[in-house]
């Protein structure tokens, strides 16, 4: 990924020369351009409403990562644009449209480039996909006619190759900031054969297609999805140790349902497991904290902390201690009985993101939340 970045420098001189004199369009004149979401929405108008609402549909427009794409373009003066956007845009491997002057590059991960892959190849990290736009669009249909384009069948549709392509990244330095895929092909999902749809993208009920087509869908509006989150941590609290001053709980933390660590992706994300002790009116007494995270520093050792700092600048992951898929972790936390006396436990699970907009604003996502009564 380093050489990606230094080999880039000087190329993309000349590319954005060249983009300055050409005309926007000098994508199409080599061969077909991909067609806009809303010419597919016209017929597959559930499928475009749920895409609509997922990250993919705001993944060049969303203020995150724009505020992280801003810095590292300022930062590299313009190299970031050739490493971000083919993941965030990635339309642009094709188009050549680096400086998203294009609707359709900000339409970001969108229908036309997912459908119209041909091959994903792992081995070349830099790009894995071949994307033809044209008018073959392919997925897992056997037997489908459309008015408006061909249909091919591809066994990558239902495979989580589909998905490693951009969900497995390294930064330039080559740390691995970010591996779900990773992740879950050392779990016991992957010998299952459960791909990453098999959760992500289930069969809901819709019409494939507003006329001829069938009445389920898969689901396309991946997201922070809050249903798939609700249990995917399990916690159980066990009371151990009572004494006149002191109570002590064990607390079983599970990653009961996702099939990669938790949290996964950019390590902004942080699990937060917070066990408390109430009086026998709910006030609470005491609070324990515990995280989750993978710890990234910069070449001087300071703590990266920011998504646009962890592409950039991290260069070592010195610690990790996320929940692998199926690990239960077992906590113990002692309360002391001097605050009042303890008549209940309580634990909740939730997701931190310090998200970096304009300033730093924390986003909590609940997980899961369990209490228990202490016995004397
Ligand atoms: C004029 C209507 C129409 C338009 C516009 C249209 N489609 Fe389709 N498409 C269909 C119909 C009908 C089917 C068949 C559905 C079925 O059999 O359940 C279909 C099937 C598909 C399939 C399944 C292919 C397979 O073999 O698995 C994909 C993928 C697809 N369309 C993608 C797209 C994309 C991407 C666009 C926009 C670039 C688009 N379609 C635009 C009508 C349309
Ligand atoms: C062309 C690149 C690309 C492909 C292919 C792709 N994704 Fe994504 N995905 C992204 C990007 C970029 C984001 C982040 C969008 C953002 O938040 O800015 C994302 C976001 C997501 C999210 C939401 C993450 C969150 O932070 O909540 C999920 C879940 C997801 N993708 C699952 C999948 C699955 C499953 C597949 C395979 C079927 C897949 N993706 C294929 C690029 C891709
Ligand atoms: C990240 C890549 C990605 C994007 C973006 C995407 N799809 Fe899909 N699509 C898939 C995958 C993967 C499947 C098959 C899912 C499975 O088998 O579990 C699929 C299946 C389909 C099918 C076949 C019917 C079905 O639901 O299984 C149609 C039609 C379709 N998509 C249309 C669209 C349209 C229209 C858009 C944009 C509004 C879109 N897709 C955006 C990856 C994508
Ligand atoms: C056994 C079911 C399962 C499988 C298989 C699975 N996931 Fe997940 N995934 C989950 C659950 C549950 C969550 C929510 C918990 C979390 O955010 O970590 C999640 C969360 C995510 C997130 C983060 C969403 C967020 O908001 O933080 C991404 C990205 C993601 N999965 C991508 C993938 C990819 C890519 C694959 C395949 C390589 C995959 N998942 C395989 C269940 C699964
Ligand atoms: C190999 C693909 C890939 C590359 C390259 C990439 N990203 Fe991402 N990025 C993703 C995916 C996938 C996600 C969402 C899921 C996750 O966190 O794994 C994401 C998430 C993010 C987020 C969090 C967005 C949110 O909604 O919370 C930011 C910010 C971000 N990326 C910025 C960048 C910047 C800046 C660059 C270039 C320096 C970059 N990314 C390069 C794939 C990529």
């Amino acid at each position: 990924m380093k050489s990606q970045f230094l080999v880039f420098g000087k190329l993309i001189v000349i590319l954005s020369l060249a983009a300055l004199l050409a005309p926007v369009s000098l994508a199409s004149a080599a061969g077909p351009a991909f067609e806009s979401s809303l010419v597919c929405g016209g017929c597959h108008e559930a499928t475009h409403r749920n895409w609509n609402a997922s990250l993919h549909a705001l993944s060049f427009t969303n203020p995150i990562f724009q505020t992280a794409y801003q810095k590292a373009y300022t930062e590299t003066g313009g190299e970031a644009k050739k490493y971000c956007l083919r993941c965030h845009a990635p339309t642009v491997q094709v188009t050549g449209d680096y400086d998203a002057k294009l609707a359709i590059t900000r339409e970001g991960v969108t229908c036309d480039f997912c459908h119209t892959i041909v091959s994903v190849d792992l081995k070349n990290r830099e790009k894995p996909f071949v994307s033809e736009p044209g008018k073959v669009k392919r997925s897992v249909l056997k037997d489908a006619t459309s008015p408006h384009h061909q249909t091919k069948y591809s066994a990558d549709f239902a495979s989580s190759k589909l998905c490693a392509g951009c969900h497995a990244f390294d930064n330039r330095h080559g740390v691995s900031v970010g591996n779900t895929y990773n992740e879950w092909l050392g779990s016991p999902y992957a010998k299952e054969g459960k791909q990453c749809q098999s959760c992500h993208m289930k069969e809901i009920p819709g019409a494939t297609a507003n006329e001829g087509g069938r009445n389920t869908i898969h689901d396309h509006s991946l997201s922070h999805n809050i249903a798939s989150m609700n249990d995917a941590v399990v916690v159980t609290i066990k009371q151990f140790q009572r004494t006149s001053d002191r109570l002590g709980v064990k607390v079983m933390v599970t990653n009961d349902r996702a099939g990669h660590s938790i949290p996964t992706g950019t390590p902004e994300r942080r699990l937060v497991l917070e066990v408390r002790s109430h009086d026998a009116s709910g006030a609470v007494l005491e609070v324990h904290k515990r995280e989750y995270h993978k710890t990234i520093v910069d070449a001087d050792g300071n703590v990266v902390s920011s998504d646009g700092d962890v592409f950039l600048n991290g260069v070592k992951i010195v610690s990790d201690n996320r929940l692998g898929p199926k690990e239960s972790r077992e906590e113990s936390v002692v309360f002391s009985q001097k605050t009042g006396r303890i008549d209940s436990v309580s634990a909740d699970v939730y997701f931190s993101y310090q998200a970096l907009v304009t300033g730093k604003t924390e986003m909590r996502i609940p997980v899961f939340n369990t209490r228990t009564k202490t016995t004397q």
